[in-house]
């Protein structure tokens, strides 16, 4: 094959999302449990020829330890049941990790530790958070994309600097806004999260809301308004409206939906309803004045 030809297949690839290389050869996750790697399939060449691996060039496999216990599976994991089954325990583990932290140093340790989420083992790091977290309002987007897991930091990318931006329209920065993401690992070519990955992660968000506890919540985009809210219209229909969210603590936090910054990047002629949106959100900081936040 001619490297242009090579070329043009590996574009393609990034095209279609595909951007990462993962393995070297296909594997059938559905018949692996989570935290579990599928036995080396046998080597066909008689053992003379094989080459001993560590000088075959090959890339050598990155596997991260389990520290979490993994659910264990007694019957096939494909069982749609199974999986069902194997999604709760990975987000019950993630209840029990995320409830024992104490402050956000603890959580953001607790998150790093925990392996139950298949999207950790091809993002390259845990993103957990950015801005200041005594700030009164928090801002929740999806997932972290390509810039974010290499920086390991939320809306560094090009979403980000019209994050910013939205930001600055109100008078706001990183230093009194505080940003994360419903999950914390980019998923591979910036597909959207599966329900199963935004379930195991959810406990961790909760937690990470309740000791944040801000003042007001801003969901960017349909992922954080379903996960959060549980509002299955698309955002769309509900932007620019207010929802009390409760948290841990009970208390009834002021939920704004409005559209994911980078979804503007693509329709920049929405930019007007986010600007309605955020003279609302500048009005309720307004409105609460200078009480003390989280009160
Ligand atoms: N999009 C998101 O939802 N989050 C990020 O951190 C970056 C892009």
């Amino acid at each position: 094959m001619s490297d242009r030809a090579a070329i043009d297949i590996l574009q393609w690839y990034v095209a279609m999302g595909v951007d990462i290389a993962v393995d070297e050869t296909p594997h059938d996750r559905f018949a692996e449990g989570p935290g579990e790697e599928a036995p080396p399939a046998a080597d066909p060449r008689p053992a003379l020829n094989r080459s001993n691996d560590a000088d075959s060039g090959a890339p050598t496999p990155i596997k991260r330890g389990l520290t979490t216990p993994a659910p264990t599976f007694s019957a096939n994991p494909a069982n749609p049941a199974n999986a069902a089954l194997a999604t709760e325990q990975a987000a019950a583990a993630a209840r029990t990790l995320a409830q024992s932290a104490k402050t956000i140093e603890e959580l953001k340790a607790a998150l790093e530790e925990f392996d139950g989420c298949g999207l950790k083992r091809t993002a390259s790091q845990t993103v957990f958070a950015d801005g200041n977290p005594q700030a009164r309002i928090m801002f929740v987007g999806e997932a972290p994309g390509a810039d974010e897991d290499r920086r390991g930091m939320p809306f560094v990318g090009p979403a980000g600097v019209i994050l910013d931006r939205m930001l600055a329209a109100i008078g706001l920065d990183r230093q009194n806004a505080y940003i994360t993401n419903v999950v914390p690992w980019r998923p591979p070519g910036n597909r959207t999260p599966s329900s199963q990955e935004i379930a195991i992660c959810l406990p961790f968000l909760q937690r990470h809301i309740a000791l944040v506890n801000p003042d007001i919540i801003v969901c960017l985009g349909a992922v954080p308004v379903q996960t959060l809210l549980g509002i299955k219209e698309g955002v769309t229909r509900v932007r620019g409206r207010w929802f009390d969210l409760e948290i841990e603590n009970g208390r009834k936090v002021p939920t704004l939906a409005t559209l994911h910054p980078g979804f503007l990047l693509h329709s920049p002629g929405q930019k007007k309803l986010v600007w309605k949106d955020l003279r609302e959100l500048a009005k309720k900081l307004k409105a609460l004045g200078d009480r003390p936040a989280g009160e």
